[in-house]
């Protein structure tokens, strides 16, 4: 639970509201519908009107029984079917204007929460599991769709039904009618108490499982991993737990619900049949009309089946109050790095100075450990410096605060000139044309894998890039070539044969900053050398940065900066840095004593 709860808002507060108040973050996604709003209204108005007329209608076809007339009867059959007839057509008018609402709020929610998650910094992902997001995403969203979809409705028609109701039964007998209201305030208690709890269970509920999807998700994506370590029997029992923990708060509310259920039935039926045996006396005193009794019990079962409803519904609510609180958390997480108000403009295509001005920065999940530590480090336009030194050094963190992932705790780092900070994320991450040290390969053929580097690249760009990065030739003796699927995450592509592709992605980008973090780091000899030459064309006319440990990649670069525990150590030529000794010789040594390049 720890992990899943962790955005901003602390458990107790989140307990506060004990009402159905949170349904109010709705409203934003409810007023630009309206008119829709103010449709479905309208239906359910006249559908709880018409319901409300048929009782007048019973009474008097009831009451034209003794009265003779056959004209009269047939009227008020005539009258009746009529009614019946508006009361079906306004139902359905009822049924599409709500849910047609139900589903476009819910759709533009999914949409809003998605395009929000999409733009988080990595900080918001390192506390929330991306499981757990895609729950809320679509088992809260379905909740939320119950309730606009049917739940508002019900309950509204209900209401309705409850006031009109009970006007009505007062004009057909008043005695009757207040002893029916001693019995209203009974029912309401155990309904208020038992929601309450019913709330706070389902809240349980439904956290427990977004925790098992994002468990799910995490261990299902990895099923290979957690078969190859024989962690099935592990893992499926850590899922079970949380589901069985999921399932132990349904079935809590669940008893709840139905404790509620028998009491308030118990009690409105106990009330009805009592208000319907005074009543019957009155009929044989001769104080009442049979036609008015009948109406006045319609009356009290459509009274009190709207409380019923209300009741149960009430759970509904509750239940929805608790999805929305929960996607409204993430609708207003915060991000620890925001745009500025008013980003300076940078050019569209940049000189490509990048510097690191006394760079000092922990990952906020680290807090007590300095991943970069008064970090200096200055690039200038065309200049390809790379990055050396052991993992765990900091290398990549450079790329990460490069591209504004995080921000420096002190110190700045800029492009041009101009601090990130005063810059809009898109327009300077424009600029950047990044091979990870982990490729990101998606779901797709690998010439929309490549053409994510530039969307708008036509297909012999594409290829052309394809060839620089000496991706062309296996990926054309796919079966498919180029439009070949290569799998979920790129599950049928080899380590090296991703990471070409990657680099394929970042020439197509074709930007003035190019960032290698291990780019080659999983090629055989023979296409490392071969990406190396279209890595040395690429950064002929641009600023690049390269990360490798093999240090046979990085002798090329105008200048090598070796990092240790966050810090500059050493900086210069490959011959003076072997000449100064320390941590670069000492690597070098290491690597290039099996005799192959120690002579150079
Ligand atoms: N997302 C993260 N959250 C917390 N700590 C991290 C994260 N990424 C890296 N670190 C830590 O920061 C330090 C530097 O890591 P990194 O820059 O990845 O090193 P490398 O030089 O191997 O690329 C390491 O101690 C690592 O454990
Ligand atoms: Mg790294």
């Amino acid at each position: 639970m720890a992990r899943g709860t962790g955005m901003g808002t602390n458990e107790p507060e989140r307990e506060k509201s004990k009402t159905v108040g949170p349904l109010a973050g709705l409203a934003p996604y409810l007023l630009p519908y309206r008119g829709w709003m103010a449709l479905a209204g309208l239906a359910l108005m006249v559908t709880a009107s018409l319901s409300l007329m048929l009782p007048l209608a019973v009474r008097r076809v009831v009451d034209g029984f003794s009265e003779g007339s056959l004209e009269r009867m047939d009227e008020y059959f005539g009258a009746a079917i009529a009614i019946a007839a508006l009361l079906a057509i306004g139902t359905g008018f009822r049924y599409y204007f709500v849910t047609r609402l139900g589903e476009r709020v819910v759709s533009d929610i999914r949409i809003a929460v998605y395009n929000k998650m999409i733009g988080m910094s990595p900080a918001f992902f390192d506390k929330v599991m991306t499981g757990e997001v895609l729950s809320r995403i679509t088992t809260d969203t379905t909740l939320i769709l119950s309730v606009i979809g049917s739940s508002v409705s019900v309950a509204l028609r209900n209401v309705l039904i409850f006031f009109g109701g009970m006007t009505l039964m007062l004009f057909t007998s008043v005695k009757l009618t207040g002893l029916v209201l001693l019995i209203v305030p009974i029912v309401i208690v155990p309904i208020l108490v038992l929601g309450r709890k019913v709330r706070r269970l389902s809240r349980e509920n439904q956290d427990k499982i977004a925790e098992s999807s994002g468990n799910a998700g995490e261990t299902l994506l990895a099923a290979q991993t957690v078969q190859a370590f024989t962690h099935e029997a592990r893992s499926a029992l850590r899922f079970s737990t949380l589901t069985e923990q999921a399932f132990t708060a349904a079935k809590q509310r669940i008893g709840a619900r139905a404790i509620m259920t028998v009491i308030v039935m118990f009690l409105i039926f106990t009330g009805v049949v009592g208000v319907l045996w005074i009543g019957a006396r009155d009929v044989r005193a001769d104080q009442m009309t049979t036609g008015a009794l009948v109406q006045f019990v319609i009356y009290a079962i459509l009274v009190s089946g709207a409380v019923a409803a209300l009741s149960d519904i009430w759970g509904e609510l509750q239940r929805a109050a608790g999805a929305t609180e929960r996607l409204v958390e993430l609708l207003t997480a915060q991000d620890d790095v925001v745009d500025p108000v008013a980003p300076k403009q940078i050019a569209a295509r940049v000189a490509g100075a990048v510097r690191f001005d006394n760079v000092t920065f922990n990952y906020p999940a680290r807090p007590g450990i300095k991943a970069l530590d008064g970090f200096d480090l200055e690039i200038k336009p065309g200049e390809t410096v790379a990055l050396v030194g052991p993992s765990g050094a900091g290398k990549s963190t450079v790329f990460q605060l490069l591209f504004r992932f995080f921000d420096a705790n002190e110190g700045s780092v800029s492009l041009d000139g101009i601090p990130l900070t005063e810059l809009n994320r898109e327009d300077f991450r424009k600029q950047l044309a990044y091979v990870p040290q982990d490729p990101v390969i998606f779901a797709t053929s690998a010439m929309e894998n490549i053409r994510f580097g530039r969307p708008e690249a036509s297909d012999a760009e594409v290829v052309e890039a394809a060839k620089a990065a000496a991706a062309d030739g296996f990926l054309m003796a796919l079966p498919d070539g180029y439009d070949s699927f290569v799998g979920e995450r790129g599950v049928m592509l080899s380590g090296g044969q991703k990471q070409r592709i990657a680099i394929a992605r970042a020439i197509l980008r074709d930007a003035p900053v190019l960032l290698l973090d291990e780019a080659t780091s999983a090629l055989d000899a023979e296409s490392e050398l071969a990406v190396k030459s279209a890595v040395e064309e690429l950064s002929r006319e641009r600023t690049t940065l390269i990360v490798a440990h093999r240090l046979a990649t990085v002798k090329q670069a105008d200048r090598i900066v070796v990092l240790d525990q966050g810090r500059v150590v050493a900086s210069g030529t490959h011959e003076a840095l072997v000449k100064e000794g320390g941590l670069y010789a000492r690597l070098a040594r290491l690597q290039f004593t099996d005799g192959q390049m120690a002579a150079e």
